[in-house]
């Protein structure tokens, strides 16, 4: 059975680099490039938080993502069993990993379900409704339609895995990837040449928003505020590439021995990074343009409460640039998702010894429940709870702190610890020369995966457990 198993996800892995890269890159590009980036960028000084984003992406985004893709084909396992396999007593830390993406397939397809109304809603022509300040509240209060669309995506990402790594997942993302990387652009250019006059005959252009965009603000900058964009860069960063929560682990268990995997991470986060600055380039230039400096200040509600007004401001063609955006995104949201579900799958195949399809049927089951569940933490489960940063969250904030805030950087941290100290950075550092390939930053990695890596993920995780202020 074991045997079988195994064979059979062999025979189903990516057909080679470009398969891979796709959907690792699809994992990695979703709603954290389209919104989150743009918005931190917008809070955190312009070009200042997006130089450092750069800096610690070529460094530590680097270093963890070697990591997990070189885990994953030298075990060819995913978490649970990769960590069992590289030292018997650390599996505990496989367990831990496999925990993130099992919580966050309880959330993200809510997301989708956002995402898939907004298209919805701009594909019937009722866009401007969209634009009225209570839209977005009123849609996630609603029981049934918010359930509905939750639903709805869950079953769109349980067919593409169903389907398998080679026939779903990596033609999903072979298709999906390109079209969203010249939607992006496109609609970037398209920001730039807007120009707009407001009531008070202030008229503000596209080109100056991306100047607002690039320039980095130094204006009363202190160390604890640089310290607080330093922190904001690095926790973007991992979610950003899916790394530390076995996702990358369980793609690079389906990459054969001929893949150059050294080119395959510079891939990946050249695709992740140019996503998030033309995501920026798209977005805060518009909202210049329309609401000026005081529109970006949105934070969260940027995406599904501000565009929409920005698009219901566009003469004629809001619109249809509203409904590009968001079929963007939902495909940008679809890929994340696949992986997510994917990697929860993964493990449990190899736990439970079982067929892919059984697999995949009982887990569209458990989380379509679960996301339903979530959904309606807005309506009838309606709870609000005080996290340990200051913030009060709904149910779907309470598993993302777990994951994301909470579970990410002490598992960085203990994998760190592991591959610096326990078996030793050259574990990785054979499996990325493997079969005489060159690894160029090997210094760099085993660097950043002993000294900094450690050091800088306490940090974080002390700072969002808030022990640290
Ligand atoms: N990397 C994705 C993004 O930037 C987020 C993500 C997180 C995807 C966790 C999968 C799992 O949006």
């Amino acid at each position: 059975m074991a045997e079988s198993g195994k064979k059979q996800k062999k025979e189903g892995g990516f057909t080679g680099q470009i398969g891979f890269v796709m959907a690792a890159a699809g994992s990695a590009v979703g709603v954290g490039n389209l919104w989150r980036f743009p918005y931190l960028a917008a809070k955190d000084g312009g070009g200042l938080f997006i130089v450092i984003y750069l800096v610690l992406a070529l460094t530590f985004g680097f270093t963890l993502l070697t990591s997990d893709i070189a885990i994953g084909r030298r075990t060819q396992m995913s978490s649970v069993h990769a960590y069992g396999k590289m030292s018997p007593r650390w599996k505990f830390l496989g367990i831990l990993t496999f925990i993130v993406p099992v919580l966050i397939m309880t959330y993200y397809a809510v997301i989708g379900g956002w995402i898939t109304r907004y298209f919805v809603v701009y594909l019937t022509g009722e866009g401007k409704a969209a634009a009225a300040d209570s839209y977005f509240t009123d849609f996630i209060t609603n029981p049934g339609q918010s359930a509905a669309y939750a639903a709805l995506f869950m079953l769109v990402t349980a067919v593409i895995v169903y389907n398998g790594v080679e026939k779903g997942i990596e033609k999903c993302s072979t298709v999906l990837m390109p079209v969203l990387l010249i939607m992006v652009i496109a609609i970037a250019i398209f920001a730039l040449t807007l120009k707009n006059t407001d009531a008070e005959g202030v008229t503000r252009t596209g080109l100056q928003g991306l100047a607002v965009y690039l320039t980095p603000d130094l204006e009363g900058l202190t160390l604890s505020r640089f310290m607080q964009i330093l922190l904001d860069a690095m926790s973007q960063i991992f979610f950003s590439l899916s790394v530390s929560m076995g996702i990358m682990i369980t793609y690079g268990s389906y990459i054969g021995k001929d893949v150059d995997l050294n080119a395959s991470v510079h891939q990946i986060e050249i695709i992740d990074a140019l996503v998030a600055l033309l995501a920026g380039t798209m977005i805060i230039p518009s909202i210049y343009a329309f609401e000026g400096i005081e529109g970006m200040k949105a934070g969260p509600s940027l995406m599904f409460v501000s565009l929409p007004k920005v698009f219901a401001s566009m003469p004629g063609i809001g619109g249809v640039v509203g409904g590009l955006f968001f079929l963007m995104a939902g495909f940008a949201a679809l890929t994340s998702c696949v992986s997510v579900l994917e990697t929860v799958a993964a493990n449990c195949m190899e736990i439970l010894h079982t067929g892919r399809r059984s697999t995949t049927l009982v887990l569209t089951a458990v989380y379509t429940a679960a996301s339903v569940i979530i959904a309606l933490g807005y309506s009838l489960f309606y709870v609000e709870v005080p996290l340990p940063n200051g913030s009060i969250g709904q149910i779907l904030d309470i598993m993302d702190y777990i994951s994301n805030s909470f579970l990410m950087p002490f598992i960085s941290f203990l994998s760190a610890i592991l591959i610096g100290w326990v078996i030793g950075p050259d574990w990785i550092v054979e499996e990325m020369e493997y079969g005489g390939r060159r690894f160029g930053l090997k210094g760099l990695f085993r660097f950043m995966i002993r000294y900094i890596v450690p050091v800088i993920m306490l940090i974080l995780f002390l700072q969002s457990m808030g022990i640290l202020g």
